[in-house]
């Protein structure tokens, strides 16, 4: 079994994980939108969600690490003693394939664009938007994504999929350790510097950067936005992706370390680490740059990380000083931030297949890859638009990722038992637990996860009456219905390989049990 070689190591990969286009691109974006304000429902959400849900990964992965398993439905089935618990759990590994289907894309563009701002051909405001859809082949009178998009796109996707290849191929400790390790403090390194620039920006025709952060930061609306139930399940939703929990990524990372080590700091850590990176460094550059050099007009970028990482910033940096260089730097730190996110949401599939089908990595990683080209080469060729990018982010992104977390909180609570996994939170602890933990993470967080569920569904139902919603494009778009048809492809072949890997798991949890 593959281990981390430090306690730093799993810290830094799993903060890595979480640190992503998340951070920098989609909450500045919904912070934006909603106002200061939606901070609020953000920390309850990371409270009484993420923080507890993410604790239950960690405890969860260390103790299945412990009876010999690291694949999230091997540790369900291993701590709720039940053979069945494999197969919801064989859904953890799959949700970040379709999100992988995806930011592997994203990823590339800002490769792509940290080489174009390297040699100077970076588009400028005047065309950024129009040279953006040019670029990846999605204008209007073909329609398709990437058809005809431009070579150096090509090659930035190849080597996105050649350098996430590679890291996996060299295992936990030899490749995602190593890469988050030196990544991370690179990563902070560029942000710290990109605040440092934005802070200091003169004023541009009277407007200065308080005023941006004003802008974006102070709470307008209260009453009414705490009363809206898109801006609570926007907030939960972010902290859901931001964090990377209910993707299986933290419990497979979890459960590669030693059982003596902590998880409770260390889970703390690494959750303070990302929500350092989303606020304090993801809420200080886009917008409030955005806001000094585009005038209100930034407004308009808010509501799409797209539309704002490659409509919006080109026009930034175009007129900041030196802009070509800073350019450089924050597609740099776009690119490495997507990398060691993109890393976490391959490895849980690797576990699951090298593990039930007792396949060697270099096998598993040949089976991961080939579902996940189906998923980019639909993503790529065979969509309207953006449609089957919405369609996996929608379906995966949102409804997945509560599922998943829903899923864990019922085996952690009700399969496995609040008081055992506490007890196994607390042992080797290097901070004391809140009081009041046990209620919140055996009721309020299973509850709110179903509140959002069912608030989520029911708003889709809504939506879909009134002729609008995914659901309606599910039914008229062929890129949807195709994107769909990967992730329902998907799913039964993962658990076709759950149910091939009974045997095995009762083999591998019955000789560490001995
Ligand atoms: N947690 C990752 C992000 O924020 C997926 O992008």
């Amino acid at each position: 079994m593959q281990s981390w070689s430090t306690r730093l190591g799993v810290i830094l990969a799993v903060t890595g994980s979480a640190v992503g286009l998340g951070n920098f691109l989609r909450f500045p974006g919904l912070v934006a939108e909603h106002g200061g304000a939606f901070i609020i429902p953000y920390v309850i959400a990371f409270l009484i969600i993420g923080l507890p849900v993410a604790w239950m990964e960690w405890t969860m992965g260390r103790a299945g690490g412990a009876r010999g398993t690291c694949s999230v439905p091997g540790i369900m089935r291993a701590l709720g003693g039940q053979r069945w618990l494999a197969y919801p759990g064989a859904l953890a590994p799959a949700i970040p394939i379709f999100l992988c289907g995806f930011y592997l894309f994203v990823e590339a563009w800002c490769l792509a664009y940290a080489w174009k701002y390297l040699i100077g051909t970076a588009p400028g405001a005047a065309t950024a938007k129009q040279d953006f859809l040019q670029w990846i082949g999605a204008t209007e009178d073909h329609g398709y994504l990437f058809l005809h998009g431009s070579a150096d796109l090509w090659g930035a996707l190849l080597l996105v999929l050649a350098i996430n290849g590679l890291v996996i191929w060299f295992g936990v400790s030899r490749g995602i350790e190593r890469v988050c390790t030196w990544a991370m403090p690179l990563l902070i390194a560029i942000a710290l510097l990109m605040v440092g620039r934005v802070l200091t920006l003169p004023p541009v025709e009277g407007r200065s950067v308080l005023d941006g952060l004003a802008a974006m930061w102070e709470p307008r609306e209260v009453a009414s936005k705490l009363t809206s139930g898109e801006v609570w399940l926007a907030a939960a939703g972010q902290i859901f992706f931001s964090l990377s929990v209910g993707i299986g990524a933290i419990t497979t990372y979890a459960a590669y370390m030693r059982r003596d080590t902590d998880v409770a700091l260390s889970g703390l850590t690494a959750a303070a680490g990302n929500e350092f990176c989303e606020v304090a460094l993801g809420g200080m550059i886009v917008v409030p740059a955005a806001f000094v050099f585009l005038g209100a007009s930034y407004a308009a970028y808010t509501g799409s990380s797209i539309a704002m990482g490659f409509f919006a910033l080109p026009g930034v940096f175009e007129a900041m000083p030196a802009g070509r260089w800073f350019g450089f730097l924050f597609f740099v730190l776009l690119s490495l931030a997507a990398l060691t996110s993109s890393l976490s949401m391959i490895q849980p599939s690797m576990a699951f297949i090298e593990e039930a089908l007792g396949w060697s990595r270099r096998r598993a990683l040949l089976l991961v890859f080939a579902v996940l080209l189906a998923g980019l080469g639909i993503v790529v060729w065979a969509c309207r638009g953006t449609v089957a990018i919405d369609t996996l982010d929608f379906w995966a992104a949102t409804l997945g990722i509560t599922a998943v977390a829903l899923i864990t909180a019922l085996v952690f609570n009700w399969a496995w038992g609040t008081e055992r996994g506490i007890a196994e939170l607390r042992r080797e602890a290097e901070i004391a637990l809140p009081p009041g933990l046990g209620v919140v993470m055996r009721w309020l967080a299973p509850l709110a996860l179903l509140i959002i569920l069912g608030w989520f569904l029911w708003g889709e139902l809504q939506a879909f009456r009134d002729g609008k919603g995914m659901l309606r494009t599910l039914l008229a778009e062929r890129g949807a219905q195709l994107a769909m048809a990967w992730m329902l492809a998907t799913i039964a072949l993962y658990l076709a390989i759950a149910r091939c890997g009974q045997r095995r798991w009762d083999a591998l949890i019955t000789k560490e049990a001995a």
